[in-house]
């Protein structure tokens, strides 16, 4: 077992990644001094797979184990199943002391830990992340958020966890989809911070379907220390941990004007390439650098092209009214792969350009 920590002023916790390690979760809760019973909040999906695993790790080591379901889908984060979920916990009498599980993947961990986080003004929060995205990303750092009205993650707050266990495992029994969708974030923390990661990438990623086990162990664990660095520097992401929305300012654009059709993953994969080329074209990044980045996401099996017509104007619409609201654009560019910087004034012509040769 591998181990990553999150050291905070307050708050530190473990990330503990390994290979059929959820069927400990039982006794490492039970070290941790929690008795009585537990929360499970998962989905149908998750539950079918690794629910009966975790039923028999948490009642063998002298728990009683509540599974409370939520549909799968990114729909279901939201205020009225957090809703539905108070209610359960209220209906169970749940107190103070009782830990709550997510087991899923980042939808389950965000609306779980949304409600962790303000259920009796907080119980513990254990997160048991399923999917790739989820245990380089979304388990560690302590966002939690639901959606609200057209907006993404808009009602929500920082909540550490006390615990994430990352079973490698579980990721057998992801789809194509969602593991492309764990990769791009994956190639976003290489450009971003680590570039020995972008190299283990390129000698690899042909292969990554594959699922080798020793690759993906070492990838969750390196992503995960990027991430713990960089919370530990800047938990409420007033500064530093601005960088992780590399490939996002565009990504989120893409995704919202999809109506979420086109998943986070995908929408990033765009962006990063978008700020590539705003990057390259600016003089901060070298050509060939871009090359290597498109290269990855392509051979990753992600798009470089903005998808239609629709999402195109979107996006023109969206520089219109930052344009309007002040001048120019702030981005995230790569210097070089393993670098980036924040740069605040990104001329809306140039970003435009871009937009239209990538469409
Ligand atoms: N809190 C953060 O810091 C943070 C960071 C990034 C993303 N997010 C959020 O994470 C969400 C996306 O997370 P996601 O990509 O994990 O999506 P997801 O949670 O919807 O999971 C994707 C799909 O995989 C299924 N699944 C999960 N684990 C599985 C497994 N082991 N085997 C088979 N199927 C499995 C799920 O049921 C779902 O259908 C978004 O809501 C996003 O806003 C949060
Ligand atoms: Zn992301």
């Amino acid at each position: 077992v591998k181990v990553n920590k999150v050291k905070l002023p307050q708050n530190s916790y473990e990330i503990l990644i390994g290979r059929d390690i959820l069927v400990d979760v039982g006794n490492k809760l039970k070290k941790m001094g929690f008795k009585g019973p537990a929360i499970l909040v998962t989905n149908p999906v998750v539950r079918g797979y690794y629910g009966d695993l975790l039923q028999d790790s948490l009642v063998s080591a002298g728990f009683k184990p509540v599974f409370l379901e939520v549909p799968d889908g990114e729909a279901y984060k939201s205020l009225e199943r957090a809703g539905k979920l108070y209610t359960a916990l209220s209906e169970l009498q749940v107190e103070r002391m009782t830990p709550m599980l997510s087991l899923g993947g980042g939808v389950i961990g965000d609306l779980a830990g949304f409600v962790a986080a303000t259920y009796m003004r907080g119980v513990p929060l254990i997160h048991l992340p399923t999917t790739l995205l989820a245990q380089v990303d979304s388990s560690i750092g302590g966002k939690v958020a639901v959606n609200h009205g057209a907006l993404k993650n808009n009602i929500g707050t920082f909540y550490q966890p006390r615990l994430v266990v990352s079973d490698i495992l579980a990721l057998k029994t992801l789809s194509r989809e969602d593991l492309k969708n764990g990769l791009a974030e994956v190639i976003k923390y290489g450009i971003v911070r680590d570039s020995t990661l972008f190299e283990l990438m390129e000698a690899n990623v042909d292969d990554i379907g594959l699922l080798n086990l020793d690759l993906f162990e070492e990838i969750v664990f390196r992503c995960g220390s990027i991430k713990a660095r960089i919370v530990e520097q800047d938990e409420k992401d007033l500064g530093l941990r601005n960088i992780l929305n590399f490939g996002h300012t565009v990504g989120h654009g893409i995704e919202t004007a999809s109506g979420y059709k086109i998943a986070h993953g995908k929408a990033v994969a765009i962006g990063m390439v978008a700020a590539g080329m705003i990057s390259q074209r600016m003089g901060f990044l070298p050509e060939s650098e871009l090359t290597r980045i498109k290269t990855m996401i392509e051979r990753a099996g992600l798009s470089v092209r903005i998808p239609g017509q629709n999402v195109l104007s979107f996006l023109h619409a969206m520089q219109h009214d930052k344009k309007k609201a002040g001048g120019n654009l702030r981005f995230v560019l790569p210097r070089k792969i393993g670098e980036v910087f924040i740069h605040e004034s990104v001329s809306p012509p140039l970003f435009e350009s871009v937009l239209e040769d990538l469409s």
